[in-house]
């Protein structure tokens, strides 16, 4: 019993670090300096405030609420400046950043409030792995017992609560 609870762990272990280095796009291009590059002159300081105040989901589109444009066609025209290659890395980007929120949102908004909140009162990253600031647990194990989230979502929610303590000023 032990044993295989040990292994699962493992599994767990393995699936964070995947998750983890898919973050690091094989294009080479790192999206949070994209935007602080491009975009953060005339927007907010972070893409994750600008994703939750602006954009949403409608069908299968990123659209932004004031303009009712599409997202893509807008960065596509060259609003942005972007060159053709990030465009799509800009994308995924703001897709990751909304789609992460949606599932904080389902699961675990109830009893934390904002996500924000939750990781800079609460957690810590420390070689590169999320802990619980007080308790050190890994936020990875805990959350297999935690918070009743999909498994597949478990790695989403730990990169996203990480994005905003790297983030954090
Ligand atoms: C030179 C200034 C400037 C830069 C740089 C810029 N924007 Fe904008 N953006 C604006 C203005 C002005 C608007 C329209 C007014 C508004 O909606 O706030 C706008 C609107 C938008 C909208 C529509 C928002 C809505 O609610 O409809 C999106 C999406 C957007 N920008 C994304 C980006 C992204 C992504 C980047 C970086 C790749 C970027 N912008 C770079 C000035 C800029
Ligand atoms: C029913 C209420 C409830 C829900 C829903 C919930 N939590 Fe919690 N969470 C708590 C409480 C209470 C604690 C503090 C007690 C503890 O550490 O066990 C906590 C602690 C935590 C911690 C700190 C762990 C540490 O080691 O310090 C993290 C991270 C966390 N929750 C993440 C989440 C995430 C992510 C979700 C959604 C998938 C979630 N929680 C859903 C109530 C909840």
């Amino acid at each position: 019993m032990a044993r295989r609870r040990a292994k699962f762990l493992v599994g767990l272990l393995i699936a964070a670090a995947v998750a983890a280095g898919a973050a690091a796009r094989a294009d080479g291009i790192d999206p949070h300096r994209l935007y602080e590059k491009r975009c953060a002159r005339c927007h907010v300081p972070h893409g994750g405030r600008f994703v939750r105040d602006n954009l949403e989901r409608r069908g299968g589109e990123i659209i932004g609420r004031a303009s009712g444009d599409t997202v893509l066609e807008l960065l596509e025209e060259g609003h942005g400046r972007l060159k053709p290659a990030e465009v799509p890395a800009m994308m995924a980007h703001l897709a990751a950043i909304l789609d992460s929120g949606a599932v904080f949102q389902r699961h675990c908004v109830i009893c934390h409030g904002r996500a924000v909140d939750l990781a800079r009162r609460e957690l810590i990253v420390r070689d590169g792995e999320l802990y619980g600031r007080y308790s050190r647990r890994p936020v990875a194990i805990f959350l297999a017992t935690h918070g009743r989230q999909e498994t597949a979502e478990t790695g989403i929610l730990v990169r996203m609560l990480k994005r905003q303590l790297v983030t954090a000023e």
